[in-house]
């Protein structure tokens, strides 16, 4: 392959840019050309495309965001959509596309693959919420985040003797919730993939209240949403003030953590690596420690259990 393209997808995530500037690096010391494309897959359909070198990417690293842009491609879905693609490949002499984004970006890269564009995935989603890989690309940065809002939020709950609820992102996962739950101590984690009665949500806080506990975290995934009208129901059975934040889009930017920058680099490196072999319709993932590719359509299918005994431990530790 001479000349690749890259390109990010879906919702932005903190570390994008470093797998990006990995991409273009890697390639262009393997003697390829790197085609940045804008916007997604928008920018391949309406021929958004821009040279990139390896002083393009430079001091990016560091920044939340993507240099890229991102985009939804409703489209991209469509095979009208598709052939604009495929004709913007041609033009720009595009022979394979690294995509970095969540499960929606790896079905366009499915697609893209089966019209002749051989394409490797990167995981990049905030959420966590990819079944191939044990780490996506933002995860890190966005837990970071949301800690450091909800221990600001636990400053004021615990003056004031009140119970707060904090809805964090993860529109169909609990990732986010549960690991973010854990490190701030909160008193209940609730998350979509498991059931819950609020009743049950407000005897713990009562039975902790008269265990002498006075303020209470609640950290709930938006998958569970509510949480204004929960934080009114607690209030009227207990007795106890209660707020409710939803800390929104502050989670997806920022600065990427280490881990999340060195993720990504490890990543946007395995997948021109496997480009530069002549491999495509693949994914890159995080398993066992080590960097992995799967064939896109066994990525595509397998499912994630939720991490039941990190729940177990987040009830074990919160009474
Ligand atoms: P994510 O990649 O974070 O899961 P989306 O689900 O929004 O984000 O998907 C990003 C883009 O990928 C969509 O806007 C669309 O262009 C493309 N996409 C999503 N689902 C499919 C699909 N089933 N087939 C083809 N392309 C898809
Ligand atoms: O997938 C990442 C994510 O941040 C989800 O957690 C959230 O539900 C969604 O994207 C929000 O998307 P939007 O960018 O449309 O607000």
């Amino acid at each position: 392959m001479k000349t690749i393209g890259v390109l990010t997808s879906g919702g932005d995530a903190p570390g994008m840019n470093a797998a990006v500037r990995s991409v273009v690096r890697t390639a262009i010391s393997l003697g390829m050309n790197v085609k940045g494309i804008r916007r997604g897959y928008n920018g391949l359909i309406e021929g958004d495309i821009i040279d990139l070198s390896a002083r393009s990417v430079s001091d990016i690293i560091h920044h939340g965001g993507t240099m890229l842009y991102t985009a939804r491609s409703p489209r991209f879905k469509t095979e009208e959509g598709m052939l604009e693609a495929i004709a913007t490949c041609k033009k720009y002499g595009i022979e394979g596309i690294v995509v970095i984004g969540g499960d929606g970006s790896y079905r366009g890269a499915r697609d893209l693959s089966l019209h002749g564009i051989p394409c490797v995935g990167v995981p990049g989603t905030i959420d966590n919420d990819i079944a191939s890989t044990e780490y996506t690309i933002g995860f890190d940065t966005a837990m970071n985040t949301a800690v450091e809002m909800v221990d600001k939020i636990r400053d004021t709950a615990q003056s004031h003797d009140r119970c707060s609820l904090v809805e964090v992102m993860g529109r169909h996962a609990g990732y986010l919730a549960l690991q973010t739950g854990i490190a701030v101590g909160a008193s209940e984690i609730l998350v979509p993939e498991l059931d819950f009665k609020l009743e049950d949500v407000i005897q713990k806080i009562l039975t902790m209240w008269r265990n002498g506990k006075k303020h209470f975290i609640i950290v709930v995934a938006e998958g569970v949403g509510g949480v204004d009208e929960m934080a009114k129901q607690i209030e009227a059975a207990t007795g106890i003030e209660t707020r409710s934040t939803v800390l929104g889009h502050v989670q997806r930017g920022g600065n990427p953590t280490v881990r999340d920058r060195v993720m990504a680099t490890q990543m946007g490196y395995a997948a021109v690596k496997l480009l530069s072999e002549g491999k495509g319709n693949r994914v890159v993932a995080y398993k066992d420690g080590e960097i992995v590719d799967y064939d896109i359509y066994e990525a595509l299918n397998m499912k994630k259990p939720f991490d039941i005994d990190m729940y177990e431990i987040a009830q074990a530790t919160s009474i």
